[in-house]
């Protein structure tokens, strides 16, 4: 079992820990116990993950005789919604859960990032553990303590920073994952590489036959080298100020093409077409070489995402939503881009015209 500490500045308090292996499961009713001091468990997952491992989860937490509830919320985007806080807050309301009960968020992205928003306001805040199940969530949206939801206007509106008490991620996990949401957790690994890690980048270039079939010893190393990538930027940037916001690289156009596409667009795509857009632009300000931005564009492609906007989305239409983007600041629009792979940097001196003509070039 791998454990990576993630220390933040601000308090010793909102320090935790990310547990990482195959056998996590069956410690985890005994390290909750031992940290948390909780009255009861509940389990907040969705009604995919619940049928698989929601039975599970609640006998292994079970183990330490305190009552565990499992409340199910539809799978999904649709899900990250006011609509769905307010239908889990009822129900927490019922079951009496209190200041001293412990939410545990057993899923993916969506499930993650909605408990972590209902710990943050429930009775003013309450804790909670995240045990995410997607490679997305145990690479990236499980570890920092962003939250939140979804408003029609734009992505993850309304949200808070709230760090969990410990991360569990469990490995065999990924056994059940689709294709398709596996290469959506490969887009933000692409992501670390490209940020930070040009030796994680050749990795995936070299090793790709054996991570698309999900070596295991290959995946947890990619889980373990993101979560450190990940841990080591929110320690030095826990509120997103400066550092934290080479994390955003390719989510700028990519948010924006999730929402113009009605979330059709799974967030590892949208972010799969909104890098390949960051490298592009930085190519054509003459930050990137061209075999740089090759790279990266071929490799995006070998795992199977998405290097071009779907059909059907026009330029006004994505322009306007990248307007509602929190990473605008004062309406000027900030980008993350890179001057060569591991090397990024954030500019909101973008000629007018260039983030419009990138996006033509990326229309299929
Ligand atoms: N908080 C953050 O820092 C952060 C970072 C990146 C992304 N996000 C958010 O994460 C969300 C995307 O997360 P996601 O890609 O995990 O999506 P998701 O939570 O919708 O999960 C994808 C699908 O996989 C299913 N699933 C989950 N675990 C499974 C398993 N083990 N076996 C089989 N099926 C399983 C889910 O039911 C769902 O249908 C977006 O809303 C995005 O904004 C947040």
């Amino acid at each position: 079992m791998e454990r990576i500490e993630v220390n933040l500045e601000t308090s010793r308090k909102d320090s935790y820990e990310i547990f990482i292996g195959e056998d996590i499961m069956e410690r985890v009713g005994l390290i909750t116990k031992v940290k948390n001091h909780a009255d009861r468990h509940v389990i907040i997952t969705d009604s995919n993950v619940n049928p698989l491992y929601g039975e599970m989860v609640r006998r292994k937490l079970g183990e330490t005789a305190l009552p565990v509830d499992i409340i199910e919320i539809p799978a999904g985007e649709s899900s990250k919604s006011l609509d769905t806080v307010l239908d889990v807050v009822k129900q927490l309301v019922g079951l009496k859960v209190s200041r001293k009960s412990l939410l545990i968020a057993l899923g993916g992205g969506v499930v993650g990032d909605v408990t972590g928003f209902i710990a943050s306001i429930y009775m003013r805040s309450i804790p909670y553990v995240q045990i995410p199940t997607t490679l997305l969530a145990q690479v990236d949206s499980s570890v920092g303590g962003k939250t939140g939801v979804d408003l029609p206007e734009g992505k993850n509106l309304l949200g808070t920073f709230y760090q969990p008490r410990a991360v569990y991620i469990e490995l065999s996990f990924l056994k059940t994952l689709s294709d398709k949401d596996f290469a959506t957790g490969l887009a933000e690994i692409i992501k670390y590489g490209i940020i930070s890690d040009y030796d994680l980048f050749e990795l995936l270039e070299n090793e790709s036959n054996g991570i698309k079939k999900r070596n295991s010893s290959l995946v947890k190393s990619l889980v373990g080298r993101s979560c450190k990538i990940k841990a080591g930027i929110v320690e030095m940037d826990e509120k997103e100020l400066g550092l934290r916001r080479i994390l955003n690289f390719g989510h700028t156009l990519g948010h924006a093409l999730e929402a113009a596409s009605g979330y059709g667009l799974s967030h590892g795509e949208a972010v799969s077409v909104g890098m390949v857009g960051a490298a592009k632009i930085s190519h054509r300000l003459d930050y990137l070489d061209s075999g740089s931005c090759t790279r990266i564009v071929d490799l995006i492609k070998h795992y199977d995402l998405p290097t071009t906007i779907p059909a059907g989305l026009k330029t006004a239409q994505i322009m306007a939503f990248t307007a509602t983007d929190k990473k605008a600041i004062a309406g000027r629009l900030h980008f993350v881009l890179v001057k060569k792979i591991g090397v990024p940097f954030v500019t909101a001196e973008i000629p007018s015209g260039i983030v419009e003509g990138t996006i033509e070039e990326l229309q299929a």
